[in-house]
């Protein structure tokens, strides 16, 4: 342990004895969220293309047009969703690494001795993520409205390439909303017995399921970006005249 602590106290970043490639997890995660960061952030811009027929893009919904706000809506919807994955633990940890390199790995040198933690301002305000996800969890009201509308064509029910896409974005996203930590906590924590009482047994139960779902949180945290991304790459280009939809039903 002595080895160890020695090993990574030194300046220089990267110092480290570890001979595997502990570099590309953050560099994947670097990429990954660079990449459709950037994505995002251009869409969020573009305010148009985001509906199609009964489709409406994820990063648009739920569809709104304030007078009072002159740029893309979407600067707006995406508030929630952003608070809730900046401060998500999974995230912390990921974009930690990844970006500030502030450790980049276990047992890697950090670039600076002076990390206080999540202790002061800006990075105190991680504590707020419950509330992240309160919001998260009432965003998911519009996106599985959103779901209903994409099955739902002129001429009554209906599956096509949009539906699905916008489908499994929402449904990655309930995965990933409900595997949350801090969710796991609101169901199973701040019981000192699980099998003193009927609620805190039924608790219990639940906290048991929701665990199963938490340790894929990591998981669901990429695939729900990747099908976030997806969705809306979908509608823009059906939008745009680029593809044709097909319809499955
Ligand atoms: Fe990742 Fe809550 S811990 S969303």
């Amino acid at each position: 342990m002595a080895q160890v602590a020695e090993a990574v106290s030194g300046r220089d970043s990267r110092a480290t004895d570890r001979r595997d490639a502990w570099w590309l997890a953050p560099v994947a995660v670097a990429a990954g969220l660079g990449i459709t960061g950037l994505y995002l952030f251009w869409a969020a811009f573009q305010n148009a293309h985001f509906r199609f027929g009964n489709y409406l893009s994820p990063v648009y919904s739920p569809e709104i047009h304030p007078s009072w706000w002159p740029p893309s809506p979407a600067f707006l919807i995406l508030i929630p969703p952003l608070l809730f994955r900046t401060t998500c633990y999974y995230y912390r940890k990921a974009y930690y690494r990844a970006f500030f390199w502030d450790p980049p790995a276990c047992a890697v040198g950090e670039p600076s001795r002076k990390y206080t933690g999540e202790t002061k301002f800006p990075f105190i305000m991680q504590n707020m993520h419950r509330f992240a996800l309160y919001l998260a969890i009432f965003w998911l009201i519009f996106l599985w409205y959103d779901v209903y509308e994409a099955f739902h064509f002129e001429n009554g029910f209906g599956i096509g390439l949009g539906s699905i896409f916008i489908l499994l974005s929402t449904l990655t996203l309930t995965l990933y909303t409900f595997s949350c930590h801090s969710w796991r906590h609101i169901v199973g924590g701040k019981l000192d017995c699980f099998s003193c009482s009927a609620s805190a047994r039924a608790r219990h139960g639940l906290w048991q399921r929701f665990t199963g779902l938490n340790e894929r949180h990591q998981l669901y945290a990429w695939i729900s970006l990747f099908s976030v991304t997806a969705a809306d790459v979908v509608v823009r280009l059906l939008s745009m005249g680029v593809i044709q939809d097909v319809r499955f039903l």
